[in-house]
């Protein structure tokens, strides 16, 4: 989509069938897991563009051979061990996993990063990986990483329930050839342990804790990337605001730590089916949501956030059309997003007319209201300007949102759904 775009409510919204872009998590970990296995990777439906172009600047920058064949990504590894310095852009996962990486295979170098994720909390990642023997430090102008005598098998707990950690800290002890062993405070999605295991590595998951060891080098798989689910909780929730809509999603991933938007969803009363279940080395099925049904308010608690994270300002966008008072707690990782997403959350639905009140960590938006049109600026942050574009649907009029290019960084084809149901002018 354009820097600014023009959204308004559809008049006869009608049945689409969306094409989701791949995953984003998997495709940033099959692009740099395959970068350092044995072999050749084929990735097909890689979400190529935005964020995970950063993935695959550093698996070339590692000396891997990345080619695209059609609908795959085509990544022949490498063993080379040469100092690196590339750019991760905006892109928190590839910063984070390929900390983890050259921290496994004590690769030197340095991974710069766009002023708004330099601002974003490091720590998490840098003092597990130290516990294990890694030499790093993050800088003012980004990750610094030294060459290291080897790593030591450790069991690390995290402070905070982040999937990047747990990937960066199991990746680094797979490359690195010690057993490393995390306790999650709460469940993650666990794409690194599919895929690990898909690669020869021996993972094993007991309740809160992940033990991973490698008995080689990892082997090349060929990966197909299940559709996005925080895709299509975008056009779920558009479906679900809009009577007469209907929106079909084929091959939608399913992995348990990234379902909690549905269970919401469905908790509020909306139309949502799923078919068709089938499991690779993820989940995947095709879901199909209708809009028609009132929606009613629902409590979110701190156990469920993990499984929505990226979604949760979707469902603070549904509360407002919901009947009641809904709860979100437990909020604390969106302020360390690409933006402070739950500040944003609160700028961008008042800005529409909702009522929502902040406080700490946890929020509370009363329903029904009626939303108003207006112009908002998105700021940089994909899943903000999703937000906007999705309120602009249940505006009273032409609503302007800027920054929308942002969007491409998850979901480039977004604009495409939104001109089907003639939304965009
Ligand atoms: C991601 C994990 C989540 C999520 C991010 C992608 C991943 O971040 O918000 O969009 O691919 O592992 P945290 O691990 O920081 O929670």
């Amino acid at each position: 989509m354009r820097h600014r775009v023009h959204i308004q409510p559809p008049r006869h919204p009608g049945r689409v069938v969306a094409r989701l872009p791949g995953d984003k998590s998997i495709s940033h970990r099959a692009v740099l897991f395959a970068a350092v296995a044995q072999g050749t990777s084929r990735i097909h439906g890689a979400l190529d563009t935005g964020d995970v172009g950063h993935s695959v600047a550093v698996a070339r920058a590692l000396g891997a051979r990345v080619t695209r064949d059609g609908a795959h990504l085509v990544v022949v590894g490498t063993d080379k061990n040469a100092p690196v310095d590339v750019d991760c852009g905006r892109s928190g996962t590839t910063l984070r996993l390929t900390t983890g990486l050259l921290v496994g295979r004590a690769t030197p170098g340095r991974l710069r990063a766009d002023p708004q994720l330099l601002a974003r909390p490091m720590d998490r990642v840098v003092e597990p990986l130290r516990v294990l023997g890694g030499a790093l430090d993050w800088r003012a102008d980004g990750m610094h990483l030294d060459a290291h005598r080897g790593l030591r098998p450790a069991t690390i707990a995290p402070s905070v329930a982040s999937a990047q950690v747990k990937g960066a800290v199991l990746l680094a002890g797979v490359l690195g050839g010690v057993p490393v062993t995390v306790d999650e405070c709460a469940p993650t999605r666990d794409h690194t342990e599919r895929l690990l295991r898909a690669m020869g590595v021996d993972v094993v998951r007991t309740d809160r804790r992940v033990r991973a060891v490698a008995p080689g080098p990892l082997r090349a798989v060929d990966v197909d990337v299940p559709g996005d689910p925080s895709s299509a909780a975008a056009l779920a929730t558009a479906a679900a605001l809009l009577d007469g809509a209907t929106v079909e999603m084929p091959g939608v991933c399913l992995n348990p730590g990234r379902t909690g938007f549905f269970d919401v969803l469905k908790r509020m009363g909306a139309a949502v089916t799923r078919r068709g279940l089938v499991t690779d080395i993820e989940p995947r099925a095709d879901i199909v949501v209708e809009g028609g049904p009132r929606l009613r308010a629902t409590d979110v608690g701190p156990d469920e956030i993990p499984a929505l994270v990226d979604e949760v300002m979707l469902v603070g966008l549904l509360a407002t059309q919901a009947d009641g008072v809904t709860r979100l707690r437990g909020l604390s990782e969106l302020r360390v997003k690409e933006s402070d997403r739950v500040a944003e959350m609160a700028r961008v639905l008042r800005a529409f007319g909702a009522t929502i009140d902040v406080a700490g960590d946890d929020v509370t938006i009363s329903g029904q209201t009626p939303l108003r049109a207006t112009t908002v600026n998105a700021g940089r942050d994909h899943r903000v300007a999703m937000l906007a574009s999705l309120a602009a649907l249940c505006g009273d009029g032409r609503s302007t949102i800027e920054g929308a290019d942002y969007i491409a960084d998850s979901f480039p084809r977004f604009g495409e759904v939104l001109a089907a149901w003639g939304a965009l002018c």
